[in-house]
């Protein structure tokens, strides 16, 4: 007897049901440019029953911008003398968690890039100080041995981001030179081990990325049960080697960030900055496509602009007040609200 092939749409409706699919499964998925507002919709739904329809804000810190790493798409690569390097004191950080809270945020990420000024005690004392102001402490540093993990979680951090960026070992290991890829997938275990909340995600549009890649992506995050999922698109920078690649694909994107939502329906997901950056309201289109976490940035003054990873980034030349209020206006013309906990990841076992 021969077998019916299933639709592609039909595919949609078993991963609302099972949370499963298989590479080929979702290579077809994400290859369907018709099918992305109904995975959408789908997704928005799974979002709905799953995490509900709180949208958690995050304050961003970007504090340092001094990497000790040359990846060759980010525009903080050590080798890139144009970036105009900074790093805020101790003091300068927990002044801006204090105003998060002041904004009404319930977490606060510390990011920068790998700068070892901020040692494994240094960074304690910065967790422990904000620990103190009742936030949720996210860190997101880069790599460290697990020795630094353990300390800042001691000290009271909470959650950790390191995207994988991709999961194919040759196409990591070129882009970002002199880092290996089994190092990467270390920390994140150690993370894991920890007692973390761990993010990680994918650089979609990354040149020599295939749809068989980023569909071994999301099976790899749903391996590790990955609490938090960042997805954003490539936006080439001009003063990196790929000033000339093509940008990352937003609707690639977006099915990406609901196939997510499908498979890992309790992770906690952001619309990322970048998806904005591509195409305005970009993240309300991926808050209504399975996100429901957004990281407006509480860096003041001319470090905003500083901190660029990509050309063109949103809200360089607004202030953190500006973005808590646009943000929440956003989210409640969306239906929305923003939610009042600190956000940790819900756990229903399995399946809900
Ligand atoms: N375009 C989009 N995202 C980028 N990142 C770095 N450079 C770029 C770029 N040019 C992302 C990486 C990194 C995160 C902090 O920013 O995925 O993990
Ligand atoms: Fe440094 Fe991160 Fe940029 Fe790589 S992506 S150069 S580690 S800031
Ligand atoms: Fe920054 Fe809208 S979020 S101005």
């Amino acid at each position: 007897m021969e077998v019916t092939p299933e639709t592609n749409a039909a595919l949609v409706d078993k991963a609302v049901r099972l949370h499963r699919l298989t590479e080929n499964e979702l290579v077809r998925l994400l290859a369907d440019e018709a099918l992305t507002e109904e995975l959408a919709a789908a997704a928005d739904q799974v979002r709905h029953e799953y995490v509900g329809d709180g949208v958690h804000l995050r304050g961003l810190i970007e504090f340092s911008n001094i990497c000790r790493q040359n990846c060759m798409y980010c525009g903080l690569r050590r080798d890139n003398p144009h970036t105009e390097r900074y790093r805020l004191t101790v003091d300068e950080i927990v002044a801006l968690a204090r105003k998060a809270v002041g904004y009404g945020y319930h977490t606060v990420v510390l990011q920068s890039g790998e700068d070892m000024y901020f040692t494994a005690e240094r960074m304690a004392e910065i967790i422990r100080r904000i620990k103190g102001l009742d936030l949720a402490v996210t860190l997101s540093l880069g790599e460290r041995p697990r020795e630094d993990y353990a300390a800042w979680r001691e000290a009271g951090a909470d959650r950790y981001l390191l995207r994988i960026e991709t999961t194919d070992r040759a196409l990591y290991e070129k882009l970002d030179p002199g880092m290996s890829w089994a190092n990467r997938d270390r920390c994140l275990r150690d993370l894991k081990e920890l007692g973390y909340e761990v993010g990680t995600g994918t650089l979609v549009g990354l040149p020599g990325q295939t749809l068989a890649m980023l569909a071994r992506d999301i099976l790899y995050y749903q391996r590790m049960d990955a609490d938090m999922l960042g997805i954003g698109p490539l936006i080439p920078n001009q003063e990196t080697p790929l000033g000339e690649a093509k940008p990352g694909d937003f609707d690639l994107t977006r099915r990406m960030v609901s196939l997510l939502r499908l498979l890992l329906p309790e992770a906690n997901i952001p619309a990322t900055t970048a998806m904005e950056t591509m195409v305005p309201h970009g993240r309300e289109i991926i808050l209504a496509s399975g996100a429901n976490v957004v990281m407006p940035n509480v860096t003041e003054g001319d470090y905003r602009h500083k901190y660029a990873l990509y050309p063109g980034k949103i809200c360089v030349a607004d202030t953190p007040a500006q973005c808590r209020s646009c943000m929440g206006g956003r989210i409640q013309a969306m239906g929305r609200y923003v939610a009042e906990d600190k956000g940790f990841r819900h756990h229903y076992g399995a399946v809900k």
